[in-house]
């Protein structure tokens, strides 16, 4: 089953629009790989600047969080019809810094899943299990719920579209990745369990992997045979690593 890799920056709250448009030339010029899906997902303030840099660019935008609702009085909040129109494709939901920081639930995260879908937007859903819960044996588990909890409505055809991010929290921003092997396996276990309420649909969704992903260990990630990409944090901030990555997602995986 051929599925184009994808690598998607988080640039989190880094970058003003003009350091975006910066970054974002810095990429154009980098000639990236044609074979390999790129998407960079700045901050809410630097998306309008963003999607003018990225014009004619295969590089697709997308925002790092949304609410659920079209338009009302939520102040403060920014609505998948919101960034639609601002030329967004992608857009991150459930990261585990939104429910560590922000109390972001599974209910919530499932709303803003399927709101993504409704307004022509492809979710990225994050799941993730916490440094406790690894110890505790509890990983497949909680990856396991919250993947079935995110997607139990979506129709077979939005699970192809779907993308997933397998991002174990303690990976994040720690410098500490999983190995390869450990996050194929929950990888695995990802796709088996969209597949099971999918009719086998998720043998076409892509699903990521991310935390600290770097240069260095770009190609024994994208090496593994479930893991479709990268979401990458801080090493998309800096346009030749993120070169770096991207190009290794696409000797590794870029003509399957
Ligand atoms: P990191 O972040 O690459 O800085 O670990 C990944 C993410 O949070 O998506």
């Amino acid at each position: 089953m051929k599925r184009t890799p994808l690598v998607v920056g988080n640039w989190k709250m880094h970058k003003t629009g003009t350091e975006a448009i910066r970054l974002i030339e810095d990429l154009r010029k980098s000639s990236l790989p044609s074979n390999v899906e790129v998407a960079v997902c700045p901050a809410f303030t630097a998306l309008s600047d963003a999607g003018s840099a990225l014009r004619d660019s295969p590089i697709r935008l997308g925002a790092q969080d949304m609410y659920w609702e079209a338009q009302g009085a939520f102040t403060g909040e920014v609505s998948p019809l919101m960034l639609a129109a601002a030329g967004c494709r992608y857009v991150i939901v459930g990261h585990s810094e939104r429910r560590q920081f922000f109390g972001e639930t599974d209910v919530w995260v499932t709303r803003k899943v399927q709101a993504a879908f409704a307004h022509g937007l492809v979710p990225i859903l994050c799941v993730g299990e916490r440094l406790e819960e690894r110890d505790a044996g509890r990983t497949d588990r909680i990856v396991t719920e919250q993947t079935e909890m995110a997607t139990g409505e979506l129709s077979s055809e939005q699970v192809v579209n779907l993308v997933v991010a397998y991002e174990p929290v303690w990976a994040i921003g720690t410098g500490r990745s999983a190995t390869g092997e450990e996050a194929n396996r929950v990888t695995g276990l990802i796709r088996r369990a969209l597949g099971r309420r999918s009719g086998g649909a998720s043998a076409q969704t892509r699903i990521l992997y991310g935390g600290s992903v770097t240069p260095d260990n770009a190609a024994e990630v994208f090496g593994q045979p479930e893991i479709d990409g990268g979401l990458i944090g801080g090493a998309s901030l800096d346009a030749g690593k993120f070169t770096a990555i991207v190009r290794a997602a696409s000797r590794e995986r870029g003509n399957l």
